[in-house]
């Protein structure tokens, strides 16, 4: 059994003209325990929306989500409140941490809403996993005394102090450079390896999604299953053929898809993915897999 799987999961707004926007519509997605998935999209595409639904922020509007075989719609409010505590941490691209309040303060927050020996021990406890996350001598530090990737070792120890079973990481190295950007995805996945927690990624950077081991795309709020199998180089199915889908930045900063481009990392999908895009031909593929 997955530890969460979504169903047929769409997510309707109504807009304040009466217009109905369909962010969802009809995602599946399993995710087991210590499993890493990553999804990329444009901006706009519902990748935050699914998130939230995954950690019990938001709720689907039609279709089904399991959370351990458990339909949520049969939690009370309450329950779901509880397991959204309990089970889940979040990370954030703005790292959403409370001024004025020490690293330690910080990561001790969730401990507050737990119960015995967690609450009890909440400082102990925080300051290990701040000395776990490389901040051990920064207990004390106010967190905007801290650089970028500082702050963002703090909001990862507080989501996961509590030894959630997911972790939700929404755009977790939008806000930093390339180095600490990856030395960031390197605690993660380290941490999360440890406890056996599942991982569900959300980025806009292809080197970051291609941590994953399975990565997915989010378009007109339908998930597909892609692979990144070298830098910037998105492999995607049509039908069950596979296509190769170069995505970079050129010289001028445009968009590329054709060969790699050298250390190419796309900072955001360009629409040459999109539907209106023709697949490649068996023909064109063979040459360009020819060219290699
Ligand atoms: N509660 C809401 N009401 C109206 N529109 C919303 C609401 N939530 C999200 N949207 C819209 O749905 C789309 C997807 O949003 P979001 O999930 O944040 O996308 P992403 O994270 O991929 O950028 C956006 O166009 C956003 O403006
Ligand atoms: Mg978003």
């Amino acid at each position: 059994m997955a530890l969460l799987e979504l169903s047929g999961v769409t997510r309707t707004v109504l807009l304040p003209d009466d217009r109905r926007l369909e962010i969802l519509r009809g995602v599946d997605l399993a995710v087991g325990t210590g499993e890493h998935v990553s999804v990329v999209g444009r901006s706009g595409t519902g990748k935050s929306t699914l998130l939230n639904i995954l950690g019990l922020l938001d709720a689907p509007t039609a279709g089904q989500y399991l959370l351990e075989g458990v339909p949520i719609g049969q939690l009370s409010s309450r329950t779901r409140t509880k397991r959204r505590g309990r089970d889940f941490g979040f990370v954030f691209q703005q790292f959403n941490l409370l001024p004025g309040r020490t690293a330690l303060e910080n990561v001790a927050a969730p401990l507050l809403y737990a119960s015995g020996r967690q609450f009890w021990r909440r400082t102990s406890l925080a300051a290990a996993m701040l000395d776990r996350v490389g901040l051990g001598d920064r207990l004390e530090t106010m967190p905007e005394k801290l650089s970028g990737g500082e702050q963002q070792r703090v909001a990862i120890a507080r989501a996961l102090v509590r030894g959630p079973r997911v972790i939700l990481a929404d755009e977790p190295t939008g806000a930093l450079d390339v180095e600490t950007g990856g030395a960031i995805m390197d605690l993660l996945d380290e941490v999360a390896a440890e406890t056996g927690a599942a991982l569900v990624t959300i980025t806009h950077d292809l080197s970051v999604a291609a941590r994953a081991q399975r990565c997915y795309r989010l378009t007109d709020g339908v998930l597909v299953p892609i692979a990144l199998d070298a830098p910037g180089r998105v492999t995607e199915w049509v039908g069950d053929v596979p296509v190769h889908v170069v995505h970079g930045e050129g010289p001028d900063g445009t968009a590329v898809a054709g060969d790699p481009v050298p250390g190419a990392r796309a900072l955001d999908l360009p629409p040459v993915l999109g539907p209106s895009v023709p697949a490649a031909t068996p023909d064109e593929r063979r040459d360009r897999e020819g060219a290699r």
